[in-house]
């Protein structure tokens, strides 16, 4: 674990987010907002391998579009079962230690995506959060992979997926202790 930054508001650390949060205190944090990996292979040496290649893999390799070079986007398409059940896995070990260094009635917002949203939803249900809505974030992705591959000319009128046009940022909540205004009074003191 490395610290890489600090002023005066906020410190930026290098680490294993599970390993960090073992580290820190038990009901110590007031809200948490993070955008964790989607899938567990796309950041794999064999996956960012081909992602420099610029061939196959995780990745959609855009065109340049409107003048600018867009990065590489993974493809939650292209998922196995065992990857999902890794997806899983990672929430269902961080979702507990979120909840132990949160203090009741605080909220995580977490950055998602459609095809996996559920499988960490269901963590952090597991863990003890109250699912508290999601925020919606409009998104435009690239078109592709929505119609039948090597079938698209014979099938035009084929679409094999929805055109994602949004993504679910999940809120969930630490149940408070009694009601939101005891919470309140015992964090701000007033
Ligand atoms: C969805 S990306 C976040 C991208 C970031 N919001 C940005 O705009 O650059 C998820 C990130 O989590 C990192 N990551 C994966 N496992 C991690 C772990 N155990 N601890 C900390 N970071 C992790 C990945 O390397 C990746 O950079």
């Amino acid at each position: 674990m490395r610290k890489v930054y600090r002023n005066a508001r906020y410190a930026i650390y290098h680490a294993d987010s599970l390993v960090w949060l073992k580290k820190q205190r038990a009901q110590s944090f007031h809200a948490v907002v993070t955008d964790p990996p989607f899938g567990m292979r796309e950041y794999s040496a064999d996956e960012l391998r081909k992602r420099r290649n610029g061939q196959g893999g995780v990745w959609r390799l855009p065109h340049a579009f409107d003048g600018a070079n867009r990065q590489p986007m993974p493809r939650f398409t292209t998922l196995t079962d065992h990857d999902r059940m890794e997806v899983l896995a990672f929430h269902l070990r961080a979702a507990p230690e979120l909840f132990r260094v949160l203090v009741p009635g605080a909220h995580v917002i977490l950055a998602t995506q459609c095809m996996v949203a559920h499988l960490v939803a269901q963590a952090f249900a597991m863990a003890g959060f109250e699912v508290r809505g999601q925020i919606v974030r409009v998104v435009k992705t690239l078109r592709g992979g929505d119609r039948p591959k090597f079938g698209h000319e014979v099938y035009p009128e084929v679409s094999v997926i929805p055109r994602a046009c949004f993504e679910p940022w999940l809120l969930f909540r630490k149940p408070c202790e009694g009601r939101v205004v005891a919470n309140l009074r015992t964090e701000t003191g007033t």
